[in-house]
């Protein structure tokens, strides 16, 4: 993995190739920055006294200047002083990362960017910088050729004053992490159907769980039937890719740690069989696998952090295809918990997936709380576009709980509610149930369908990621395409459990 080097620095200015200052609108410099400010000739306040800079949030100014101490002078515009946060901080940092890669330059230098208003540990702060840098900076080339990965890797130093604390490079090596962590994510998704197949994800849910001691289970498609894994059965059947359900099992050591339980959808392509979707976009059909990408995001990062925590995952991994022996509209099938599914439309596999993996977790496994992620509706972007994740689940208190992990990480959540008449529309005439419903309210729909497949009182929260694990859009720490989204939600989760 492309992973940036960061250290903490306390030593002066010295062959500084970008040094970086955060400034907030009201272009107030700290006494570090006027220290620094005559060094370069007051080039900085000079810039700030001109109307053309107004330091409004997430622009930046390059400043050259004849010091020798320092070359480059890059002024990231902070916004407002009041409110400023750690998201900010986040998307400054992604910022500089994608300016010192457009300038080509191999070591960067910062100032702890808006310090001063940010009323968090410093801990905090120097985690979530390394994690905006590293995301801000995140390009993928694996299939662009001649082009090299490594030439990526852009060295961070972050200045501190005064003694350099344990505590504060274990921050910082915990931001390094999780950044990883959402870049795994963020490549998994980004492979091509043709790489990423079930096979490749259980391969790299094994690499994980070797890294971080866990027990590693992969069910394999001509097992599914004999271990009434009917579902996932009969979604896979079309498709000449081996499906796989794989298990990841990580134990801490600490006695009466709680139990959190993931699921994620791992279609790793969805034509829609049967029900073809159209030709145009199809393409697009390889991040179905999203909520799988995030699972192995959120475990590689346990793998590196060993909370105290235990952590179960199960990926329902398959190909969606048409063919002459794929499932069709019609088609009863038996999932692990023993429920029929009627199908009346093959286009929605993923919740035929997860009715397997969500019964198998839940019958296997004794969880204090259940998290599923998977790119369930085209419904959810009508409903929130690109901005947030749909959540819905069956303890108020376990979402809320998930609501506020959304806003710490960024990785916003909206409720939406599973109320009874919904999961009233989910039975079928001839099955117990059916996967589609007949009266609009889709992510719900998805949710509502999922529900019957949770075998246990645990608080369980389904999350529908088909509108933000892709971003058409950039963002200052988030570059067009996968976005990794949920891994930091639940790291966040797992913080506060
Ligand atoms: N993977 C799709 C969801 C999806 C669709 C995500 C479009 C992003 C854009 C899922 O398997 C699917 O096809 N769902 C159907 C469900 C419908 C048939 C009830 C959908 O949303 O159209
Ligand atoms: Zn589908
Ligand atoms: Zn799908």
């Amino acid at each position: 993995m492309k992973t940036n080097k960061i250290n903490l620095k306390n030593t002066s200015l010295e062959n500084v190739e970008l040094l970086v200052l955060g400034v907030f609108d009201d272009k107030k410099l700290s006494i570090a920055q006027k220290k620094t400010d005559s060094i370069v000739g007051h080039i900085i306040s000079n810039l700030l006294e001109k109307n053309e800079f107004k330091a409004k949030r997430n622009t930046s100014h390059l400043l050259y200047s004849n010091a020798l101490e320092v070359q480059r002078i890059l002024v990231i515009g902070l916004g407002k002083r009041k409110g400023f946060s750690l998201h900010n901080l986040r998307e400054a940092m992604g910022i500089v990362a994608k300016k010192a890669d457009a300038l080509k330059i191999k070591n960067v230098t910062a100032e702890i960017v808006g310090k001063p208003a940010i009323r968090k540990p410093i801990e905090s702060v120097l985690e979530n910088m390394a994690i905006g840098f590293s995301l801000g900076g995140y390009k993928f080339l694996d299939y662009k050729t001649g082009e090299n990965n490594d030439d990526l890797k852009i060295n961070l130093e972050i200045l501190v004053e005064g003694h350099i604390y344990v505590a504060q490079k274990r921050a910082l090596e915990k931001g390094i992490s999780v950044a990883d962590s959402v870049r795994l994510s963020r490549d998994l998704a980004n492979h091509p159907g043709n790489v990423a197949t079930p096979t490749y994800l259980a391969k790299t849910a094994r690499e994980i769980g070797k890294l971080g001691g866990m027990n590693v289970t992969v069910i394999d498609k001509k097992d599914f039937k004999k271990m009434g894994l009917g579902a996932i059965a009969g979604v896979a059947q079309g498709s000449d890719e081996t499906a796989k359900m794989i298990i990841m099992e990580y134990k801490t050591e600490k006695k009466t740690a709680k139990t959190l339980g993931l699921v994620g959808k791992g279609l790793t392509f969805d034509s829609g069989g049967i029900s073809l979707k159209p030709g145009a976009k199809m393409d697009q059909m390889k991040f179905d696998m999203c909520g799988s990408a995030t699972v192995l995001g959120i475990m590689n990062a346990v793998a590196h952090l060993n909370p105290e925590v235990n952590v179960i995952a199960v990926i329902g991994a398959a190909e969606n295809m048409p063919s002459g022996k794929a499932y069709k509209p019609g088609d009863i099938l038996k999932a692990y918990n023993g429920k029929t599914i009627e199908v009346l439309n093959t286009d929605a596999e993923g919740r035929i997936v997860l009715a397997d993996a969500l019964s198998y977790i839940t019958k296997n496994f004794h969880l204090d709380a259940l998290v599923d992620f998977a790119t369930l509706t085209g419904a959810v972007i009508s409903c929130l576009g690109h901005e947030a994740a749909a959540v819905m689940g069956t303890e108020s208190s376990f979402v809320k709980r998930l609501l506020k992990s959304g806003e710490n990480s960024g990785d916003r959540l909206w409720e939406l509610p599973l109320w009874d008449d919904f999961c009233e529309d989910t039975k079928s005439k001839i099955a117990d149930v059916k996967n589609i419903g007949s009266r609009g309210a889709g992510t719900i729909m998805g949710g509502a369908f999922l529900k019957e497949f949770v075998e246990s009182d645990v608080p369980w929260a389904h999350i529908d990621i088909a509108g933000v694990a892709w971003d058409s859009k950039e963002k200052p720490h988030i570059p067009k395409g996968p976005s990794g989204f949920g891994v930091r939600l639940i790291l966040d989760l797992i913080d506060n459990f």
